[in-house]
């Protein structure tokens, strides 16, 4: 095809799918049917995990729940079984041991069938200066935030793949698309999550397997006790989420199959400036923003439970 013709259907594409994605902002997508899929999510036990089990509970699915914490996964069982006519399965899995990743996912296989719909959801967080977080957390925190992504992949896609049939959601964060001072370890891990997920939605387009769909989210800070002490300067810009609110935006992303959630919506703002304003600029926004600070006063998920022993209760 000489190059004309080439940049021809280009330019008409290019302004097709423009135009689409136009008439979705005003006319909002379908929402996909849930009711009987088999919906997997790692780090099931608390937070935003828990809550997204809550949610697809209520609209049939049924669940498969991973976490280490086996205590706080029992309890998400638990709600999860209240809200509907619902099978759910709780199975202990550390998502960072790949060898026990292929056990549960081969046990799951065996008594529950194929995933449908993976959320890859567990994560960790050291909070340090970098120069202060021992190498083990650095190695836990690629192994938890992200080489867990790979294993939990290559264990359901296949069968996904086969039936033309899923959707993969990645669970990355703002901190994976900016870097943030005192995240070294943590924001790299969700910049790698990023690129694994948006690559292989790359290659299940190129292998026209465009049933399989993917949802990649990244939320600024959430109120689930994981970045406990975190601040925001201008929470009008850049306000610390409720978990409810980011449970129900990532909840209708999937649904609404959307292949980027950036939550809030002033991250797109930020996103787009720093592509394009000098780095200076950049750090001057971010100080103006608080973002330079926003790790200074962190405590993390120990301070949580220390700080709101109700807040399990609280997430019903
Ligand atoms: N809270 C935030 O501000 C925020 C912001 C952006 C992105 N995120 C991401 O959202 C996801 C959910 O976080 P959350 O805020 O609900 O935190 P959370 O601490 O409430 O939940 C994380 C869950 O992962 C589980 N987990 C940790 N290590 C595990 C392992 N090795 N194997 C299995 N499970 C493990 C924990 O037990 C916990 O239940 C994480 O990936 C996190 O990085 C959170």
């Amino acid at each position: 095809m000489n190059a004309v013709a080439d940049t021809a259907i280009f330019f008409g594409k290019f302004l097709y799918y423009f135009l689409e994605s136009l008439v979705f902002k005003i006319i909002p997508k379908g929402k996909k049917n849930v009711s009987g899929e088999t919906v997997l999510i790692t780090g099931a036990g608390s937070g935003l995990g828990r809550l997204l089990a809550i949610h697809f509970a209520s609209h049939g699915a049924n669940l498969v729940l991973w976490d280490i914490n086996q205590e706080g996964n029992l309890e998400t069982c638990r709600l999860a079984k209240e809200k509907g006519d619902v099978k759910v399965y709780a199975y202990k899995c550390d998502c960072s041991d790949r060898r026990e990743v292929y056990r549960v996912a081969d046990k799951v296989r065996e008594e529950v069938g194929d995933v449908t719909i993976l959320i890859n959801n567990a994560g960790i967080v050291t909070g340090k200066p970098f120069l202060e977080i021992p190498d083990h957390m650095v190695e836990k925190s690629f192994l938890v935030n992200v080489m867990s992504h790979f294993w939990t992949c290559k264990a359901f896609l296949p069968a996904m793949i086969k039936a033309n049939h899923g959707h993969l959601v990645c669970i990355s964060s703002m901190a994976g698309l900016v870097g943030i001072n005192g995240l070294s370890d943590y924001s790299s891990s969700k910049f790698a999550a990023f690129g694994f997920a948006e690559s292989l939605f790359l290659e299940l387009t190129m292998i026209k397997k465009t049933k399989v769909k993917s949802t990649i989210v990244c939320p600024y800070f959430i109120k689930t006790g994981m970045f406990e002490g975190c601040t925001t300067k201008y929470p009008l810009l850049l306000p610390l989420l409720e978990q409810e609110y980011a449970a129900k935006k990532v909840f209708n992303a999937i649904l609404e199959e959307q292949v980027y959630l950036l939550i809030p919506k002033f991250s797109y703002v930020a996103l787009i400036l720093k592509q394009i304003i000098s780095p200076k600029m950049m750090i001057a926004l971010g100080e103006y923003l608080g973002m330079d600070s926003c790790m200074t006063s962190f405590t993390g998920r120990a301070k949580a439970k220390e700080l709101h022993p109700e807040a399990e209760r609280k997430e019903q």
